[in-house]
């Protein structure tokens, strides 16, 4: 299955431009991010993934990268990742950094390379067509911009070209195979790329758009995955203990055929997580299972993830997110109460959990303008809430030279003021997060069975290995009865869960576990 650090492996992701400004000069950096190492080692997250931190013009917040090998300037340098990497390491944690495999920016040099008339050595590194006025067999492209007679394909927005992993079945003269020499030295390119900073302590990727490197692949996208089983393949031979992680959410695909160690479980309408937190972006109302009394039902969600997890959990691992830096947060829609139940979950399946920075304090989805390509996203992406201070501790700038304002409300939470509180969410992640630590049945590996999901007048009851848990959303009290509990005791709990005469009685919106 991988690394044995993933078994009891905690991550948090970390949006470099919004977590510690240490310069003062509005955006967070990378010194920033070594000076709150401590608190989220304290928070119980043993694992970091930085969203990209390389050399870019920001026209899609990094994800379009100019040098796959520099920091951005604004981040401060490679000799201070190094330092990052070496002080998590120190403190037992891992980082993963964010791999873009599948574009680049159009100010990369191989991409300004490939656009010249003259052929070169990066001419095929990206998808051309030899002609500048037909289009691009009905995909997005751009043509009229280059010396180059040809339309280059975008793998994104407008700035983000399609780096050249070839076609499965090429059926124009202008399309490369996969093992086309054109299509290896790309593949070849990222491996250099990723060597390149596990070389220097990077403990692996979280991978962007795992599933686009093959244009016109099958449904099952066999070409892309034998590319990754090639890649693993390397980590295998060469970086044993490095993670990988895709943002993919196909586990069938991701983990059982490309060889992934990890897969995120995104939220897509309607999928099992979609439906547990964020219903509300399908019509018809928002059942969201977390949220009280709202009519949702654990079913929707067990039935899409039960047999995803079955098929998988051999194979890999299914990522739990909080939320991430394209989702609105779920505080948008979701109570202190409703979230709190909602990371219990997260904590307690199967797999390896994400939190999203903030989210552990409920930060909130603020109604902002579009920063670098964030657009809808960009309201996800505000500075770090960590105390009452000037910009709220994140930047000692001015607060019109911030990255992004820092939310104002007076109610905004804060990690200073949740640290003092035994009730407030932070406390509760911790406690969550220290849980998971303490029993391995909590942790990735042990498995997961549904014991009740009828809901009417009981509670949601699953076994994670020996332990039973139990959650109740809703506001009515539920209670439960079964040969599962004898002999239990409760080890954990939100709201007032308690076994009763052999019952277990849960308050509207509690949780337990039971040893
Ligand atoms: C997915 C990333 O999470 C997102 O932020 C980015 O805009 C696209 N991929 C393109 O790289």
């Amino acid at each position: 299955m991988g690394p044995t650090w993933l078994k009891d492996a905690i991550f948090y992701e970390i949006y470099p431009q919004s977590f510690q400004d240490s310069n003062d000069d509005g955006i967070g950096d990378i010194p920033g991010i070594i000076e709150r190492l401590d608190y989220v080692a304290g928070l119980g997250c043993n694992a970091l993934w930085i969203n990209p931190c390389f050399d870019s013009p920001f026209m899609d917040a990094g994800y379009d990268v100019r040098d796959y090998k520099l920091v951005a300037p604004r981040y401060g340098t490679n000799e201070d990742l190094v330092r990052l990497f070496d002080e998590a390491h120190a403190r037992g944690m891992h980082v993963l950094l964010d791999l873009v495999p599948g574009h680049t920016s159009d100010q990369h040099p191989w991409f300004k390379a490939s656009a010249q008339a003259d052929p070169n050595e990066y001419s095929a590194r990206y998808i051309w067509t030899d002609e500048a006025l037909w289009g691009m067999e009905g995909r997005p492209y751009i043509a009229g911009m280059t010396e180059r007679a040809g339309a280059y394909m975008l793998n994104f927005f407008a700035s983000q070209p399609a780096l050249n992993y070839g076609w499965r079945d090429p059926y124009k003269h202008w399309m490369s195979a996969t093992d086309s020499p054109e299509a290896l030295a790309t593949r070849e390119a990222i491996k250099d790329v990723m060597r390149f900073w596990l070389d220097l302590g990077c403990d692996g990727y979280r991978v962007d758009m795992a599933d686009s490197l093959v244009k016109g692949d099958d449904e099952r996208k066999s070409a892309t995955c034998a590319i990754w089983r090639d890649i693993r393949a390397m980590m295998d031979a060469e970086y044993p203990d490095a993670a990988l992680v895709s943002e993919w959410s196909n586990p069938d695909l991701a983990l059982c055929q490309a060889g992934f160690h990890m897969d995120f479980y995104l939220d897509h309408q309607r999928n099992g997580y979609n439906t547990l937190v964020r219903d509300w972006e399908t019509e018809g109302g928002d059942h969201s299972y977390f949220l009280c009394d709202a009519g949702g039902s654990i079913r929707r969600f067990l039935d899409d993830y039960l047999p995803r997890y079955e098929r998988s959990r051999a194979r890999g691992y299914i990522s739990f997110i909080s939320s991430n830096h394209d989702t609105p947060r779920l505080a948008k829609t979701l109570s202190v109460a409703e979230l709190k139940l909602a990371f219990a979950l997260f904590l307690t399946m199967p797999g390896v959990p994400f939190i999203y920075y903030g989210d552990e304090i409920g930060m909130r989805y603020l109604d902002l303008r579009t920063k670098e390509g964030g657009y809808q996203r960009t309201g996800s992406r505000t500075p770090m809430q960590w105390s009452r201070a000037e910009n709220a501790g994140f930047s000692g700038a001015p607060a019109d030279a911030l990255y992004l304002p820092v939310d104002g409300s007076e109610d905004a939470p804060c990690v200073e003021e949740q640290l003092a509180d035994a009730g407030s969410l932070l406390a509760e992640v911790r406690r969550l997060c220290a849980l998971r630590h303490d029993w391995e049945d909590l942790q990735a590996d042990a498995p997961f069975a549904v014991v009740n999901d009828d809901e009417t007048a009981a509670p949601f009851v699953y076994r994670r290995g020996a332990l039973v848990l139990a959650l109740n959303p809703s506001s009515q009290e539920k209670c439960y009865e079964g040969a599962v509990l004898g002999g239990r005791r409760v080890i954990h709990q939100i709201g007032e869960a308690a076994m009763r005469d052999g019952r277990l009685v849960m308050p509207g919106q509690s949780f337990a576990v039971l040893a």
